[in-house]
């Protein structure tokens, strides 16, 4: 018996992941397992009619869970970021996940905006740190010729005290936002992507920043890398530079296999290699802590022009409840789920619009039903 949360969320979450569900159900009835979901309600909905966005009581309840599948958040009536750093961001941090594991290949059957030629069995692992960088929510906006700012970063490995004192002359209205790489930050991710690398059989992994401007974060940040390569001798290692990077990956993309990249980085570059594969609705996002709890979301938002309408992607979310079964030890349906997954695609029969076809969400959820 597995026990898992689940966050619909908003726009297009909860039509996505009523679909997953629906898979999932089908899944551990044919491998003989069961699973008891325990629905959240967080989001804009209860938001709106609460003021509440997450409490501490709730996390503590999806802390007695074993893994969470998550919808999207984020809503055009609520301002941007309070649910996206509320829930989302919170939710990672508290559980402390620091990978975040968003693999891209090109699927056959699916159209791609490059050629797919020569390019069949094209992969790419994105390793995006996921509780550090420009994502620790620290900043602020100011007005007038004095300002003080005293906060505190936690973390389970540290907690960083930072006071700020801005004297401003000629300028009224300014802000500033803060990044951090904590050596130990650093270490655990980029550790984890070369394990992944030398587990995958790749050897080649590539570390993304932008060392040649933010000289300090993205400094330490390079030096963690070489510090951990030496390590890890069988593995090739190369250094990127985030733009000539998403300049490659629309033009060679093959050349890389693993990517290693600080949170913000990540977040674009995998936004890029969904798009590279043909849809943002099919790439799945793993939120890891191999010691701890894990959330496994879609890449994609909440799609709001979708909501309601019953025809957005469901495989982003399938393939993300896919990891969550393969990381909590299922790896047989996992396998399975996967198959499934691709031969639904390959086959070109059922597709939802972003991939050209005309089938709906819930179509799609039957389909991989009936190739388990
Ligand atoms: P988005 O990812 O929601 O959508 C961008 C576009 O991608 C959509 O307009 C649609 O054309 C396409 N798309 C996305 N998912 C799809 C699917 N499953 N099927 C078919 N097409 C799909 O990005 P956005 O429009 O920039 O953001 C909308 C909201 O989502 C915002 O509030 C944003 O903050 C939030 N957001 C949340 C998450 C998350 O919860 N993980 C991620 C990204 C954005
Ligand atoms: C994602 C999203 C989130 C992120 C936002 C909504 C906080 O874009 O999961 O990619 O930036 O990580
Ligand atoms: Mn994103």
């Amino acid at each position: 018996m597995h026990k898992f949360a689940s966050i619909p969320g908003d726009g297009i979450g909860p039509e996505i992941v009523t679909a997953a569900k629906k898979v999932l159900e089908k899944l551990s009835d044919k491998h003989n397992f069961s699973i008891e979901w325990k629905e959240f309600p967080n989001g804009a909905n209860h938001y709106i009619s609460t003021k509440e966005v997450l409490s501490e009581e709730t996390i503590e309840e999806i802390g007695k869970c074993e893994a969470i599948l998550l919808g999207a958040l984020g809503d055009p009536r609520v301002k941007p970021g309070i649910l996206e750093k509320g829930i989302l961001l919170r939710l990672r941090f508290a559980f402390d996940q620091y990978i975040n594991l968003r693999p891209v290949k090109f699927f056959k059957g699916v159209v791609t905006p490059i050629s797919s030629e020569g390019r069949e069995n094209l992969s790419i692992y994105f390793v995006r740190e996921n509780t550090e960088d420009f994502y620790i929510g620290l900043g602020r906006r100011f007005s007038g010729k004095h300002d003080i700012y005293t906060t505190t970063l936690e973390r389970k490995l540290y907690r960083m005290r930072f006071k700020i004192d801005v004297d401003m002359e000629g300028e009224q209205e300014s802000s500033y936002q803060l990044g951090v790489i904590s050596k130990t930050g650093a270490t655990r991710v980029i550790q984890y992507a070369f394990q992944l690398a030398k587990e995958k059989g790749l050897n080649k992994i590539t570390c993304v920043d932008k060392a040649n401007v933010l000289t300090e974060m993205y400094g330490l940040w390079r030096d963690v890398f070489s510090e951990v390569a030496k390590r890890y001798p069988d593995v090739e290692t190369n250094f990127g530079f985030v733009d000539a990077v998403a300049m490659n990956l629309v033009r060679k993309p093959e050349i890389y296999s693993v990517i290693v990249t600080p949170n913000l980085f990540g977040d674009i570059l995998t936004d890029l290699g969904a798009g590279i594969q043909g849809s943002l609705g099919l790439s799945p996002s793993g939120n890891i802590n191999p010691e701890g709890i894990s959330m496994f979301e879609p890449v994609h938002g909440s799609a709001p022009k979708y909501t309601g309408k019953g025809i957005a992607n469901p495989i982003g979310t399938i393939l993300a409840a896919q990891m969550m079964l393969d990381v909590i030890g299922e790896n047989k349906a996992a396998k399975d789920l996967e198959n499934a997954v691709y031969s639904t695609l390959l086959e070109r029969k059922v597709r939802t619009p972003d991939l050209g076809g005309d089938a709906r969400t819930d179509e799609i959820a039957e389909a991989v039903i009936a190739k388990l």
